[in-house]
């Protein structure tokens, strides 16, 4: 069970042990049934009139959850109940996505922009983590630079608004980022995904969404930065490296450069081609952008200078 869904459903526990609430297992089923979550569980335990353990307690908070209806639950609660957030609470509260305001419990949206150029496995890595609720989230746009870019496609099978926004010629970076960001600002996203975006963004661009954009560069920074694609493999193979993989890092103003969030390392093998390399260090890179997705979504995540501190 994660541990601030335990925790905030130990501060309520302590509430419906005062004798004035009305909780048991009995209100439970009810609310359960009325907002839509059906259980057996529950209903057995409230047809045997058991006790509301704090084990029940916490399953029902769990079921609320993986049902995506904690929100709902919690301010059924937090009627009956009262309910005063603090620092902590908040945090918890934060970690789960939620957030309480005039009385009741909502559920934040984290919202993600994803810029592509190309085939567009790493988008698709984010859109089946959040299929498979391992990311709670929601891509609210896809931009290419690139018209052909598959990625494109992907997004727009799923349903995800896509953009095609083509550099102008004698365009300067920063024309294109302020127009870039004519897409981007209204849509207020927590994050930007560079998931093989092919283009430098400008120092303007960067300082407006500083510690909001990520980038998945597929090597182990610092070494074989600023290169792409198949050549960061074929660099790495001609140093002979023993060891390469990836890195997902906030993106600041020097090209592949900025606080590092995960790396993860596969082996470089002595018959290994581009094509090899590649495959088993894109297989790390999609883990990679998940784990760091999941990580920013629920507030994980620290920068301290250089340093990512993993809450
Ligand atoms: C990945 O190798 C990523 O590390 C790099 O660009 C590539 C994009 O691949 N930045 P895909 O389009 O996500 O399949």
């Amino acid at each position: 069970m994660k541990e601030s869904l335990k925790n905030l459903a130990d501060i309520f526990y302590m509430k419906i042990l005062t004798p004035s609430t009305p909780i048991n297992i009995q209100w439970v089923n009810k609310i359960f049934r009325d907002i839509g979550i059906r259980d057996e569980s529950i209903e057995k335990i409230a047809e045997l009139n058991a006790p509301l353990s704090r084990e029940v307690w916490y399953y029902s908070f769990i079921k609320a959850e993986e049902e995506g209806k904690l929100d709902v639950y919690l301010t059924r609660i937090a009627e009956v109940t009262g309910f005063e957030e603090n620092e902590k609470i908040r945090e918890y509260l934060q970690t789960l996505n939620l957030y309480y305001k005039d009385g009741v419990f909502r559920r934040r949206v984290f919202k993600m922009v994803v810029l592509v150029s190309g085939r567009g496995t790493n988008l698709q890595a984010i859109i089946d983590a959040i299929k498979e609720r391992k990311i709670d989230g929601k891509i609210v746009a896809v931009i290419s630079n690139r018209k052909k870019a598959y990625a494109l496609e992907r997004a727009k099978r799923e349903g995800i608004p896509i953009y095609y926004l083509p550099a102008r010629k004698n365009e300067t970076r920063e024309d294109y980022d302020r127009r870039l960001n004519e897409i981007i600002e209204p849509l207020n996203p927590d994050l930007i995904v560079l998931a093989g975006f092919l283009r430098i963004l400008s120092p303007w661009f960067v300082n407006k969404y500083r510690n909001k954009i990520i980038n998945i560069h597929p090597a182990l920074l610092p070494s074989f930065a600023g290169l792409y694609g198949e050549h960061v493999h074929k660099a790495v193979l001609e140093y002979g490296c023993k060891v390469s993989g990836c890195t997902v890092h906030f993106v600041d103003d020097k090209v592949d450069h900025g606080p590092i969030i995960i790396q993860k390392c596969v082996e470089v093998k002595d018959d290994d081609t581009v094509e090899s390399l590649a495959a088993r260090v894109l297989e790390r890179e999609h883990e990679s952008l998940v784990e760091a997705i999941q990580l920013l979504s629920q507030g994980k995540i620290k920068i301290e200078g250089r340093k990512v501190i993993r809450l």
